[in-house]
C-alpha cells in the first residue's frame, strides 16, 4: 500500500528488517493476524511490555497473549500438556490460544502475564507475523491493538484510527480474514473456554473434553474488563428494525433495505457475519449514527463468539 499514511508499510524484505530491528530494540509493532490486528513487542523484555500497556491505558491486572512460531519455542516457557497436544494438531497455526502453567524458568516478563502463574500462548497463522516470528529468537507479546475496552481493528487503518503516528511501525497485512480474537481455551486445569471465537466449543469438546457452558459464558479471564468491544456508542441487543434515526445491525435476508440498515451477511453465514462485525459497527460510527440496535444472532458456531461480544460492547 502506498499512502499518505507514512507509518503504515506494505510487507517485504526491507519492512521484514524493519520490524525485526524494531522488536529487538524493545519497541513495539503493529502487525496483521488472521484473527485482528495486535500491538506486538518483545515478551522478554521489560521495557516492551511497559510499553504495549502504557500505548494501550490497558489496566495491568489484564495479561497478554505471547505468540510463539511453534510449540517448541513456547516449550521454553510453559508446561505443554496432552490436551495442548491435542488442540495444536488440530488447530494450529490459527486462532486459538491456551492458558498453561509457566514454567520457572520462563523468561517471559512477569508484568506481561499480570504475574500469575500461568501464561497465554498462541501460535498465529497469518504470513505476516509467522514470517517476523521465525526471525525472532524471542516470542510476541501481543494484544489486540486497540485502545483498552475498544474494538479490535481489521486492517490497518484501523490501527491508525487507534493510535495515530504513535505507533511507528503498522504492517499492511490485508483485512484479517476472521474478524473476532482466538478462542480462549484454559488447560491449566480442567479444560474450559474463557473466550470464544471462532473455533466453537462444540469443535473443541471433539477432541478435548471441556466443561460446556449452559448458558452465557461468564467472565472469568483475569482482569477482563465488563464492558469491552464497545465501538462508544450504545448497543441495544435483540431488536426488529423499525425506526430510522439509528443504526440497524442486521443479520440474513430482508425484504426492505434502508441506508441505516447493516447487514453481517446476507446469506445468514455466521462466518462471515463474525468477519463484519468490527468493520460494521467502526463504519456505524464514523457515519455518525448515536445508538446501534442489533437483531438477534443465532447462538450457534460463531454465532455464541458474535453473541459474547456483542454482550459485552453492549454492557
Ligand atoms: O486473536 C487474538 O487473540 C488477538 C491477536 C492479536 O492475537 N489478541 C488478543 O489479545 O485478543 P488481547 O490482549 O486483546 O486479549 C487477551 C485475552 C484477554 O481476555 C486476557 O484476559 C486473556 O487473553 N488472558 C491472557 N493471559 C491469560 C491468563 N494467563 N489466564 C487467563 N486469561 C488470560
Ligand atoms: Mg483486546
Amino acid at each position: 500500500m502506498k499512502n499518505v499514511y507514512s507509518n503504515i508499510y506494505s510487507f517485504n524484505k526491507k519492512t521484514l528488517k524493519k520490524s525485526v530491528n524494531s522488536l529487538k530494540l524493545g519497541n513495539i509493532v503493529s502487525l496483521p493476524t488472521e484473527t485482528v490486528y495486535g500491538l506486538g513487542g518483545n515478551a522478554y523484555s521489560k521495557t516492551a511490555i511497559k510499553k504495549i500497556y502504557k500505548i494501550k491505558k490497558r489496566p495491568k491486572s489484564n495479561p497478554l497473549i505471547i505468540h510463539y512460531y511453534s510449540f517448541k519455542e513456547a516449550s521454553n516457557d510453559v508446561l505443554l500438556n496432552k490436551n495442548f497436544f491435542k488442540l495444536y494438531k488440530k488447530f494450529c497455526p490459527g486462532p486459538i490460544t491456551f492458558i498453561l502453567k509457566k514454567k520457572k524458568s520462563s523468561k517471559i516478563v512477569s508484568s506481561a502475564s499480570a504475574t500469575l502463574n500461568t501464561i497465554a500462548i498462541r501460535f498465529p497463522k497469518h504470513r505476516v507475523v509467522r514470517t517476523i516470528l521465525k526471525s525472532l529468537n524471542f516470542p510476541i507479546a501481543m494484544p489486540s491493538a486497540n485502545l483498552s475496552s475498544g474494538l479490535s481493528p481489521v486492517n490497518p487503518l484501523d490501527v491508525y484510527d487507534e493510535f495515530k503516528k504513535k505507533v511507528k511501525i503498522i504492517i499492511d497485512g490485508g483485512q484479517s480474514k476472521i474478524g473476532i480474537e482466538s478462542t480462549v481455551v484454559d488447560l491449566s486445569g480442567k479444560p474450559k473456554i474463557l473466550r470464544p471465537g471462532i473455533i466453537s466449543p462444540n469443535q473443541i469438546n471433539k477432541t478435548v473434553k471441556i466443561i460446556l457452558p449452559k448458558r452465557n459464558l461468564k467472565i472469568k479471564s483475569p482482569g477482563m474488563l465488563k464492558r469491552h468491544y464497545s465501538p462508544g456508542l450504545p448497543v441495544v441487543l435483540n431488536q426488529k428494525p423499525s425506526n430510522d434515526k439509528h443504526a440497524y445491525i442486521i443479520f440474513g435476508k430482508i425484504s426492505d433495505n434502508r441506508v441505516n440498515y447493516f447487514n453481517l451477511s446476507k446469506n445468514a453465514d455466521l462466518k462471515e457475519a463474525a468477519a463484519n462485525l468490527y468493520k460494521v459497527m467502526r463504519k456505524i460510527k464514523k457515519k455518525g449514527y448515536k445508538k446501534i440496535f442489533v437483531s438477534r444472532i443465532p447462538n450457534i458456531g460463531p454465532g455464541i463468539a458474535i453473541n459474547d461480544r456483542l454482550r459485552r460492547a453492549s454492557k
